[in-house]
């Protein structure tokens, strides 16, 4: 089997404010393939953001990673110091934010936000580069590139803007691609041209794509791999077909019940009851407990459990009473 190109391990990462702390990211571990997309998928606040930011080292200040690694070719980028991570980010690794518009450098014509990734880490002259990303922005399926380029991004679509924060992730080839809620803001029609557009750089170029999303609906059109985080820690993992299949935890189950159905007979089951945990300490014990219709006993005696392979399944789950297919 192929190597992972970034490899998680046992991250772990807490926010601290003069007013509280937050276990946003509880020893969670993941691997991301060349060529496949791995979706990290849970309701807000899972720490889906937290864990994708501190690939590239682009934590807030008060955040503070309390272990694990961060593989990437066998390099911890965590440990990395910034003049050697700095060369990697963009060109290597690159990032697609949820709002493309803040990610946009507002008082910069577009043309130009893709033509300075150019020429800041390639030996390239400025007209060179102007030219280069005319082309760039075709490819994103900006037909009027000449026009988008000379625009602010306030004189954009959201949809147009997107696509350019896809044309300036992808401008340097980079092995692997960060995409958090992509297409969280936008449109139906736009968000599956953003996720075509997304899964012919996975197809043409075998870019690795991490995409986060709530929508088990965009986990299903997109994913090979899935991690489903819930209250910051990874509760299942495994391949696409199997999870949609069968999966193992009342929270994967549940979500998948949220899902609309085309004969409606869900309407009224959007959402899994309850709230997730305020995270202001590890969880100690599985932090789905409260909300969970399988609870047991050993539930409420055990430590939180951890991401096993149960006998006879080929996807993880971290869960002492998972569902088993004959259930459903
Ligand atoms: N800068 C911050 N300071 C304090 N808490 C934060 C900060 N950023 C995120 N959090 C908290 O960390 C948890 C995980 O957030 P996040 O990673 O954004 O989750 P998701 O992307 O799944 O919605 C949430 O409880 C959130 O409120
Ligand atoms: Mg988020």
């Amino acid at each position: 089997m192929t190597e992972p190109i970034i490899s998680v391990r046992g991250l772990s990462i807490r926010y601290r404010t003069k007013e509280s702390r937050v276990y946003a990211v509880d020893d969670v571990s993941f691997d991301l393939f060349p060529g496949q997309v791995l979706t990290l998928v849970g309701e807000s606040g899972s720490g889906k953001t937290t864990a994708g930011m501190s690939i590239l080292r682009l934590l807030a200040p008060e955040a503070e990673v309390l272990g694990g690694q961060v593989l990437f070719e066998g390099r911890d980028l965590l440990a990395m110091d910034d003049k050697h991570l700095r060369p990697l980010r963009g060109r290597r690794i690159a990032m697609v934010f949820q709002d493309p518009v803040a990610g946009l450098n507002p008082v910069l014509p577009v043309g130009s936000q893709v033509a300075e990734i150019l020429t800041s880490h390639l030996e390239i002259s400025k007209k060179d580069a102007q030219k280069q990303a005319l082309q760039i922005l075709k490819g994103v399926g900006l037909a009027d590139a000449e026009r988008v380029a000379k625009s602010y991004p306030f004189q954009l679509s959201g949809g147009m803007c997107q696509r350019v924060m896809i044309g300036i992730a992808t401008a340097l080839n980079p092995d692997v691609i960060i995409a958090d809620e992509p297409t969280s803001a936008l449109d139906v029609t736009i968000q599956a041209q953003i996720l075509h557009q997304l899964d012919q750089l996975r197809k043409t170029r075998g870019t690795a794509i991490m995409l986060i999303t709530h929508d088990f609906g965009v986990v299903a059109q997109m994913a090979d791999q899935v991690a489903v985080m819930y209250a910051g820690r990874v509760v299942e993992s495994g391949g696409v077909m199997e999870m949609l299949k069968a999966p193992l935890h009342p929270y994967t189950h549940g979500l998948l019940a949220t899902l609309p159905r085309v004969d409606g007979a869900n309407e009224h089951l959007r959402q899994i009851p309850g709230q997730p945990p305020e995270l202001t300490e590890p969880s100690e014990r599985c932090p789905f407990i409260p909300r969970c219709p399988k609870v047991l006993n050993v539930c409420r005696a055990s430590g939180a459990p951890k991401l096993e392979l149960p006998e006879g399944r080929a996807h993880l789950v971290a869960c002492y009473n998972p569902i088993w297919q004959a259930e459903r």
